[in-house]
């Protein structure tokens, strides 16, 4: 990061959003892998020191916070939402004012940290009181329209509800993203008086008072309208997570990765993978996953906060969730590593094959039909179709301990706790309740009885 100095930010996310039609506050919903408040604090954070940075927070203010305050921002409570201006206006005693002040909204998820640095050059460079980011649409409804002086500078924001019949013809639009002069902010916030007709302080009435003060008030015009979009309802919301999915999919492939139908997959924003790794189509890589290079990765599979080495395999239809994959292993198709799982390097784990907080060693395979909870499985093991670990009596979880190169028969039941030691075999179709020794055989079932002419004799009765 390359903080500019004297910089600070303003992030407004106090209000419950509410074209959203939900209980939870706009700005915690999610697009492109997380919340859209994350996208922005992501974004501001390339320009400003996040100890800069003042997040307003009303709405859920505590699960804002607790979200972001990891990230070193501080915070100021907006009990009553009364509109933009006056939500920037009670950060007056927390904020700086020296330097640029950035006001941005945290409903804007899409505003690159490239945009934001070229609106802090724009004002930096001029001679204006605050420098607006304004953009073309040419569906302008609902946003705030830009009235220009005949000089070029912003003349003021007239809002959708208060623009005339000519005025919402404007095609040119207010992001709601600003860099403010922060002395001026300052002297002049509480000049804004409430609407008429609404009764909200507006912060776009911000540009006429600086106006009146004898200042001017720059615009930056965005060729793309897609990185203002400020999200007010549902349809928004999954546009613009097509877009920051379709962001991520773009730089990975630029960077080496081979992605097939870019636009069926979802890749979050802080996931890693390497050069010529391989993704199917209707993947998902989640959360903190990181996948190495020369990767497979097949289609429809699922990827959650995982750490994948290079060379791994991950067939179609997989499920794999908070777990480690060592270079070279095959999974699925169709496997599913529920949680907590260690698969070391050149380990198989075939189809309907389930494993929870097990470590699998190094070679060993477990190709089909298996449960494997609370298990350890030594390198070289072999887990034969349909094995099962009884890990759990009912109240608690028991440990299955199997030693290297152990050949478990098909069908098994291992009951645990219990031990099957290095180089030992269970016979198919036991059920294991003791420790096998190194190199025994173990059969745990009951002895096959033939009756030789049952049949014929059962025919002739009947
Ligand atoms: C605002 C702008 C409009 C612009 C549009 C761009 C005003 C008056 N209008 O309208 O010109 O085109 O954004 O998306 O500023 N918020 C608070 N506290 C409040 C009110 C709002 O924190 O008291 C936050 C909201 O949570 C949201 C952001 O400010 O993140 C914008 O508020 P919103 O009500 O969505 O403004 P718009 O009506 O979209
Ligand atoms: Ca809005």
């Amino acid at each position: 990061m390359n903080a500019t100095p004297n910089l600070n930010a303003i992030v407004l996310a106090a209000g419950l959003g509410t074209r959203m039609k939900s209980s939870k506050a706009k700005v915690l919903h999610q697009a492109g892998g997380q919340a859209l408040v994350e996208h922005v604090l992501d974004a501001a954070s390339k320009s400003v020191s996040p100890t800069s940075i003042t997040v307003i927070v009303g709405h859920q203010a505590e699960q804002v916070q607790s979200l972001l305050s990891p990230r070193g921002c501080s915070f100021v409570t907006q009990t009553e939402q009364r509109g933009t201006g006056h939500a920037v206006a009670i950060c007056r005693e927390q904020a700086s004012h020296s330097g640029l002040t950035l006001i941005l909204y945290g409903d804007c998820p899409l505003l690159t940290a490239d945009t934001i640095s070229r609106l802090v050059a724009a004002q930096q460079a001029g001679s204006s009181a605050a420098t607006l980011i304004t953009t073309l649409l040419d569906q302008p409804t609902g946003y705030g329209r830009i009235l220009r002086a005949e000089d070029g500078s912003v003349l003021a924001i007239v809002e959708e509800k208060a623009a005339s019949a000519e005025q919402k013809k404007i095609n040119e639009i207010n992001s709601g993203i600003y860099c403010v002069d922060s002395a001026l902010l300052w002297r002049h916030i509480d000049e804004i008086t409430p609407n008429p007709a609404s009764g909200e302080i507006y912060l776009t009435d911000l540009v006429e008072i600086l106006r009146a003060a004898g200042h001017t008030v720059a615009a930056l015009v965005l060729q793309d309208p897609n990185e203002i979009l400020g999200i007010n309802q549902r349809l928004e919301l999954a546009e613009a997570d097509r877009i920051l999915r379709s962001r991520k999919t773009r730089q990975l492939m630029l960077d080496g990765v081979t992605i097939f139908q870019p636009e069926t997959v979802a890749i979050d924003p802080h996931v890693t993978i390497g050069q010529d790794t391989v993704i199917g189509p209707m993947t998902q890589i989640l959360g903190r996953s990181t996948i190495g290079s020369d990767c497979h990765i097949g289609a429809g599979s699922v990827i959650r906060d995982s750490k994948i080495a290079t060379g791994v395999s991950i067939g179609e239809y997989c499920f794999v969730g908070t777990s480690v994959i060592e270079s070279g292993a095959q999974i699925g198709p169709f496997s599913r590593l529920r949680q907590d799982n260690h698969v070391e390097a050149g380990a198989h784990i075939g189809n309907f094959v389930e494993l929870k907080k097990t470590h699998f060693g190094a070679g060993a395979k477990a190709m089909h039909l298996a449960y494997l909870g609370d298990t350890s499985v030594g390198a070289g093991a072999n887990i034969g179709a349909g094995t099962i670990t009884c890990n759990y009596d009912g109240v608690q979880k028991h440990q299955t301990v199997i030693g290297d190169f152990a050949f478990v028969g098909s069908n098994s039941t291992l009951v645990a706790p219990v031990t099957i030691e290095t180089r030992s075999y269970v016979a198919a179709g036991s059920v294991i309740t003791d420790t096998v020794p190194t190199d025994a055989l173990a059969l745990g079932r009951s002895k096959q009885t033939n009756k030789p002419g049952w049949l014929t004799r059962k025919r002739a009765k009947s």
